[in-house]
């Protein structure tokens, strides 16, 4: 059966990509947060999971405004780095799970989650950074990955909540693949950051540590905070912390905390970081 392990979150900063791609890693201003990943990076060579459900969100890079999908399920054999502009990132190609990805897909329907199926889909820095930060530099990602696009670029996007529904959803339908499979689920994007108009450069520190702390057992707090919420305390790109709830619905009731980080601020973001595991024996999501 397959069983989701762990759930990780961490900021997807676009300039992150670009410095770990350009060597500078180990600079004064970079070092402080590539350093708060060297903890992950071990702990993910002991975990060996054979795939990652990556929540993220596509910014306008491969889903363009012609087509809008609140949520859309990466169902393709494989997914390529996108190009955002200035080439794609020289990562590797992106190696899914088609047959999870299909049975996800079916048990979320038959769970009344209508998902758009994604048989094609580019990943930009929202997907490709994080697996940057956990694996570091690799000729070939040592996992497979399912993308889980999340509209949170256009009104209207899915309230916190609904994303909470849908990692329980999540939840139920990989306990239900017969496979043995080692599944971690992944939320990317925030901390708080907005990128434009007159607060452009706003972060919430006080706002991103209360959220770090409900994550843990305050999950009932969180799923209320609504998208107006969010733009106010968050900016207008702390909205991307609402990926962050399906991972943490997918774990189920109790977990605990592995690992966490915090750091402001890396190009115009507030970055966090945690590592969570469920609670052995705790009842899933879906039993409660
Ligand atoms: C930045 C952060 C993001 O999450 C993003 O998608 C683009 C830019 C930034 O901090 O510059
Ligand atoms: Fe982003």
């Amino acid at each position: 059966m397959a069983r989701i392990t762990a759930g990780v979150a961490t900021s997807h900063v676009p300039a992150i990509g670009a410095a770990f791609d350009m060597g500078k890693a180990g600079e004064e201003y970079w070092k402080p947060v590539f350093d708060g990943y060297e903890w992950v990076k071990q702990w993910e060579l002991e975990e060996k999971p054979d795939v990652v459900i990556l929540c993220y969100n596509d910014h306008a890079t491969s889903l363009m405004l012609d087509v809008v999908p609140t949520f859309a399920l990466g169902c393709a054999e494989e997914f390529q780095p996108a190009d955002e502009g200035w080439g794609a990132r020289p990562v590797p190609t992106v190696i899914g799970h088609p047959e999870l990805a299909a049975h996800m897909a079916e048990q979320l329907v038959l769970d009344e989650f209508d998902l758009t199926i994604m048989n094609h889909m580019d990943v930009d820095h929202g997907l490709t950074v994080p697996l940057s930060l956990m694996f570091g530099k690799v000729d070939a990602w040592p996992v497979r990955v399912i993308p889980l696009a999340v509209n949170v670029t256009q009104f209207p996007t899915p309230s916190g909540n609904r994303c909470w529904m849908l990692g329980e959803a999540i939840a139920h339908a990989v306990e239900s693949f017969p496979e043995d499979l080692n599944v971690q689920i992944w939320g990317t994007g925030g901390m708080s950051h907005q990128l434009q108009g007159p607060r452009a450069g706003l972060i919430n520190p006080e706002f991103d540590n209360a959220f770090l702390d409900g994550l843990v057992d305050e999950t009932d707090e969180l799923r209320k905070i609504t998208r107006l919420e969010y733009l106010r305390e968050s900016g207008s790109e702390g909205i991307e912390l609402i990926m962050w709830l399906i991972m943490r619905a997918a774990l189920g009731k109790d977990v605990e905390q592995l690992h966490r980080f915090y750091h402001v601020p890396a190009s115009n973001t507030a970055v966090g970081h945690v590592v969570l595991r469920p609670v052995a024996g705790a009842p899933s999501a879906q039993a409660a």
